[in-house]
């Protein structure tokens, strides 16, 4: 059973083709992903047209990539999927356009996935896969959530963000010094020159006693901290960016804090979850769980309850082609994948 997967939802156009045969953990045969992000770049965010245009420039010549990696030609594949939704409406309809024009070609059938479903069973594909049931904690640029996880679409929400997600707490705080997009691993890198504890940062809902998140006002609170260094500054705020005034130093004590406080708040309620559910499993997907800080401190707390934490590979963390396929596979092996052929339509759900 070949399943070749698209993933076009935002800044990544991403394809691969994975075997999901019989029961076994699905493989990956091939994968190939263009990012955009150098495209971007110059806008300081993603532009959706500009996406959409270039995810039709790139996903047929990273579709013969992939097939030419595997060695096999197109018509071997069995089943074609697309990432459905959440994302941009243009960007998704690239993927799910190209699935389906390929699916009436070949006449197979096209499966929709859900994205946050591909980041979620994206550490099935690493060498030491999880086993159901287990916590897992979604961090990605747009989403922030616990859920219970038994099996292959059985999920539980056990809490998510009021506001803004994780990532977005990065990337806003990133912006706010500076760093340009994407925010995360910028601020990141910047924050291993800095101190955690230098300046006081909230860390919102910590002791709420439920699962959610909030980050909104953390984005505040750095602004805040932001302009109170720059007017500390002979200089002021009259250069052309709020942060220019700051010291490296001081730049990188902001990004340290500011880290800090997102990460604190995602390590308690990831426990707090695993408390909750009694679960003795915790897996974490999504952009933010490249974050090197948000590991150590996981795992740290992780091995002192003697939980087994499952991440996916360092370059399935972000958007990929491999997760939505992967997704599709496990959905094809648990019968929960609608194989009727000739609903060729693009129905993406933004
Ligand atoms: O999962 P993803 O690639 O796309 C979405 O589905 O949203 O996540 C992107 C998010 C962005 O907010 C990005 O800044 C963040 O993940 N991110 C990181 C790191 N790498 C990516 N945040 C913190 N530290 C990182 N190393
Ligand atoms: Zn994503």
């Amino acid at each position: 059973m070949l399943i070749l997967g698209f993933e076009s939802s935002c800044d990544e156009t991403g394809v691969a083709l994975v075997d999901a045969s019989g029961d076994a953990t699905p493989r990956l045969l091939g994968h190939a992903l263009h990012s955009q992000i150098e495209m971007h770049q110059a806008y300081g965010g993603v532009v959706p047209e500009l996406a959409s245009r270039d995810h039709i420039r790139r996903v047929l010549p990273l579709t013969d990539a992939v097939m030419a990696q595997a060695g096999l030609p197109l018509s071997a594949v069995d089943v074609i999927a697309h990432t459905r939704g959440p994302g941009l409406a243009g960007a998704l309809l690239v993927g799910s356009g190209v699935a389906c024009a390929l699916g009436m070609a070949l006449g197979k059938p096209v499966i929709g996935v859900h994205h946050l479903e591909g980041h979620l069973l994206s550490p099935f594909l690493s060498a030491d896969p999880p086993q159901f049931p287990f916590v897992a904690l979604l961090v990605s640029g747009g989403h922030t959530q616990l859920m219970r996880v038994d099996g292959v679409g059985r999920y539980e929400l056990l809490g998510e963000t009021i506001d803004d997600a994780a990532g977005e707490a990065f990337d806003k705080s990133a912006k706010l010094l500076g760093l340009g997009y994407p925010g995360g691993p910028a601020l990141s890198k910047l924050a291993q020159q800095g101190d955690p504890a230098a300046y006081k940062l909230p860390r919102p809902l910590l002791h709420s006693g439920d699962l959610d998140f909030s980050f909104a006002g953390l984005k505040t609170a750095v602004l805040t901290q932001v302009k109170r260094l720059a007017h500390a500054h002979p200089d002021g705020p009259a250069t052309s960016h709020l942060a220019d005034p700051l010291t490296p130093v001081q730049k990188a004590d902001v990004a340290a804090s500011a880290q800090a406080a997102i990460v604190d708040v995602l390590v308690k309620k990831s426990l707090a979850a695993l408390d909750q559910t009694g679960l003795q499993r915790l897996v974490v997907a999504g952009g933010v769980g490249a974050n090197s800080r948000l590991r150590e401190q996981l795992n740290a707390a992780c091995a002192k309850r003697k939980v087994r934490v499952h991440y996916p590979e360092l370059h399935l963390c972000t958007d990929n082609g491999a997760m939505i396929a992967l997704a599709a596979g496990l959905r094809v092996q648990a019968g929960l994948a609608d194989l009727a052929q000739g609903g060729y339509h693009f129905d993406v759900r933004p």
